[in-house]
């Protein structure tokens, strides 16, 4: 056995911990571009931050132009606020959008070249990346302990993950506080990332037992409060326990990576952007892990996994029906009705730009393998 392993930097979880950023920010530089949507500023929550930069003597200027599913350009226009404004440090607010966006700009804001160059690995990110600050608000993407960076070239219709060690977020803060007003449509979306962020990890040929550990415990942490977090979007002990399930998929996700579910997932978000990285994943995932089930070697952990959804169904399709069926999911790409050569399309990106990341499916997949996966799950 021969595997590596490395904590991410430092995370500051509990409630009300968000009164922690000035104190975090002041130790990593003196200018921060705080990065976030809209809604964070008309909500107020940006003002907090920036109150609590202020009282740690830490300057800072706004950068409100994320969009979901970041775009190069949105990242684009952060790189020039940050370079215009000399900030020497970047702190994401918000969700995997706001988290991303930053990790992108603190390697645009530090390098010469158009950010796509690094999201698509033409030229490496290296150690001169700005340090980063992650503060989610949602459970959620895990990006606030991952080294990955998802980033949409509406040009190429292509969505990959820039990943480097140099953009793992130098200090998370998780606070569960802030959760408790997420909308059920988005505790859904955002904790079905998270569910499979463990399953992906727990199953990838990238897999090891540190990062299953991880992984498992996200598992059941889901299995066990995702439903109250739906349900009752007010319990904190809910919202903290799965909170912690993101931190932990996070975690083992930046280890064993994800496999085929996220990279058809991301290839749709790349055709269709107005269809959230959530309700893609949920679409599809049905029929990805039936297929996946038919692994010998990960026979056990689709048991766990089966198990965890429904100790009684009969089979992982059925046990995922049984679990998700009080959630409402809107599944969009339905509505899109993609005809045969759209699907065609996605089939086969699925094995282009990502390619390396679908190699670690557990079950060695094909272009007519996910044709059939996508038909399946748009019936
Ligand atoms: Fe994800």
């Amino acid at each position: 056995m021969n595997f590596e392993f490395a904590l991410p930097g430092k995370i500051i979880f509990g409630p009300g911990k968000i009164s922690e950023t000035g104190k975090a920010a002041a130790g990593l530089g003196k200018k921060a571009l705080l990065v976030c949507d809209p809604f964070c500023v008309t909500s107020g929550l940006a003002g907090k931050v920036l109150k609590h930069l202020d009282a740690s003597n830490v300057k800072a200027l706004v950068f409100s132009g994320v969009v979901p599913n970041p775009t190069t350009a949105s990242i684009e226009s952060g790189v020039l606020e940050a370079r215009k404004g000399k900030c020497d440090v970047i702190i994401g607010l918000g969700g995997g959008s706001s988290i991303d966006t930053a990790k992108a700009i603190a390697v645009g804001a530090s390098h010469p070249e158009p950010i796509w160059n690094y999201a698509i690995g033409k030229t490496p990110v290296t150690d001169k990346t700005l340090p980063v600050i992650a503060i989610t608000t949602t459970s959620g993407t895990g990006s606030h302990c991952t080294c990955f960076s998802v980033i949409t070239n509406p040009e190429t219709h292509q969505k990959p993950g820039m990943g480097s060690p140099y953009i793992l977020p130098r200090i998370a803060i998780v606070d569960p506080e802030l959760m408790l007003s997420m909308p059920r449509a988005l505790t859904a979306i955002c904790g079905f990332d998270v569910f499979s962020h463990g399953v992906e990890a727990y199953t990838s040929n990238a897999s090891n037992p540190m990062s299953d550990m991880f992984a498992e415990k996200a598992i059941t942490l889901c299995s066990q409060y995702l439903p109250i977090c739906y349900k009752d979007g007010k319990n904190l002990e809910a919202r903290e326990m799965m909170a912690l399930a993101d931190t932990y998929a996070g975690i083992a996700i930046c280890h064993a990576v994800v496999s085929l579910g996220h990279v058809v997932a991301h290839v749709i978000g790349g055709h269709y952007p107005d269809i959230s990285h959530g309700d893609a994943l949920f679409t599809i995932y049905r029929e990805v892990l039936v297929f996946n089930s038919k692994s010998k070697p990960m026979a056990n952990k689709h048991g766990f996994i089966s198990r965890s959804m429904d100790e009684s169904s009969d089979g992982i399709g059925a046990a995922f029906d049984k679990f998700f069926a009080d959630f409402a999911f809107e599944k969009k790409l339905i509505s899109k009705r993609p005809d045969s050569e759209k699907i065609g399309r996605i089939s086969k990106e699925t094995f282009t730009y990502m390619k390396g990341i679908a190699d670690l499916n557990p079950v060695a997949a094909n272009e007519d393998d996910v044709k059939v996966i996508l038909e399946k799950s748009l019936r």
